[in-house]
């Protein structure tokens, strides 16, 4: 699978190289309040479930750098699931600390729903987060996706996004 570049970013598909920057991310404070605590093993094989979803669904998430930096932003974008009891598009992000409140999530979030309407011919795309997660229930918003339903997740409560796919 290509790279792709956004205005601000660029977009490589996971893989096993990737390890050591989506570690680096995880245990990003900020984001380890969400992610909790990560090891290596655990990273390693995380890295090689993004890359077979690759090879056996033809897409899933990104790493992200910036353009000009060459700085590890975070990672994102789609993955084949199921979600509330049946298979799904679903998209996502996760920033490193430093890059909240500039628009990278949402930029990314903008690149999974090209390819999902575009080269994919997707219907819909899901996206669903703790219910407490009010940045990540903003970026949905931005991005145009609308409430659908409350989720029940290892008992935690979650809510679920839908956006269908826009009129031609
Ligand atoms: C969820 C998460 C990715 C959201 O990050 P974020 O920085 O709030 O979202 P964005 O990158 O889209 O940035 C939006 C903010 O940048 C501002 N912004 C600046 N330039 C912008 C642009 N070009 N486009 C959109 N927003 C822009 C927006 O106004 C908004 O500001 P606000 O937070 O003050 O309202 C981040 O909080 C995170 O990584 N959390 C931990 C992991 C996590 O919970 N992931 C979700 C799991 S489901």
């Amino acid at each position: 699978m290509p790279n792709l570049v956004t205005a601000r970013l660029r977009l490589e598909p996971v893989a096993p190289r990737h390890a050591p920057d989506l570690l680096a991310l995880y245990r990003d404070p900020p984001v380890a309040e969400w992610y909790g605590r990560w090891t290596w093993p655990q990273i390693e094989s995380e890295t090689r479930r993004m890359a077979f979803g690759w090879r056996n669904d033809g897409v899933h998430k990104w790493m992200a750098y910036h353009l000009v930096t060459g700085q590890c932003v975070g990672r994102g974008g789609l993955s084949r699931a199921v979600v509330d009891g049946r298979p799904r598009l679903e998209l996502g992000w996760v920033l490193h600390g430093r890059f909240w409140g500039q628009g990278y999530a949402t930029e990314i979030g903008r690149a999974g729903l090209d390819l999902a309407f575009g080269p994919l011919g997707a219907d819909e795309v899901v996206s669903f987060t703790e219910t407490r997660n009010s940045r990540s229930r903003a970026v949905m918003r931005r991005l145009g996706f609308t409430y659908a339903k409350p989720l029940l997740i290892e008992n935690e409560p979650y809510a679920l996004y839908a956006l269908s796919r826009p009129p031609a």
